[in-house]
């Protein structure tokens, strides 16, 4: 018999998508979200694990890049897909080369605009109102060894009114990542899994 796909979630900060993935698969039997991965000790994305009853590893960045740590504790947890929720670091190359375009990632912005080393979170959204853009929106994408630089799979839009805070977009572009990103992945590891 076939096991569900085992999903697991990298964050580095609040994790208010990591919590909107794992409430829209819980009790569905489409996927399994496995475990929480977290750089950052202090992140809140740890409470709210623990209030989904999700089990966490938190690693460094010696963890991370220098030993075989994340990808061992990938493979005793039979990860099959990697999702990237508001996690900032690289991915090494040898976790790249075990899941090959199994790894994915949510960026607040179009790309191929607004991405690449030090874009993310409030630093995107104040990049595009400084720019006056009349749109963002979301990108979903593969993920590569460059940032922000993988195949695109998804894109969805909203506007940029004049007078709009860099918070005001943030809300905005959470709303669309909390709609479209458990879709996109529940299409991806469905269809391919
Ligand atoms: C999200 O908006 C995500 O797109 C962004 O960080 C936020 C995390 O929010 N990711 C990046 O900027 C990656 N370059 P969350 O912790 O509340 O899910």
């Amino acid at each position: 018999m076939k096991t569900i796909p085992r999903i697991a979630v990298f964050a580095s900060g609040s994790g208010s998508n990591a919590q909107r993935i794992a409430e829209y698969f819980a009790g569905k039997g489409l996927l399994k979200i496995t475990a929480v991965y977290c750089n950052n000790s202090g992140a809140y994305v740890l409470e709210r694990a623990k209030l989904l009853g999700i089990p966490s590893v938190v690693f460094n960045r010696n963890d991370f890049y220098n030993s075989s740590f994340v990808l061992d504790d990938l493979k005793s947890r039979e990860i099959d897909w990697i999702v990237l929720a508001g996690f900032l670091w690289l991915i090494p190359d040898p976790i790249l080369k075990a899941y090959p375009q199994k790894i994915i990632n949510i960026h607040p912005a179009l790309l191929p605009a607004y991405g690449g080393k030090g874009m993310f979170g409030m630093k995107v959204h104040e990049s595009v109102i400084a720019a006056g853009e009349k749109q963002s929106g979301i990108t979903i994408h593969h993920v590569n060894e460059l940032y922000d630089e993988g195949d695109i799979i998804f894109q969805a839009t909203c506007k940029v009114h004049t007078g709009d805070t860099p918070e005001m977009l943030a809300a905005k572009i959470h709303e669309l990542e909390y709609e479209y990103f458990p879709v996109v992945i529940e299409k991806l590891v469905c269809e391919i899994d």
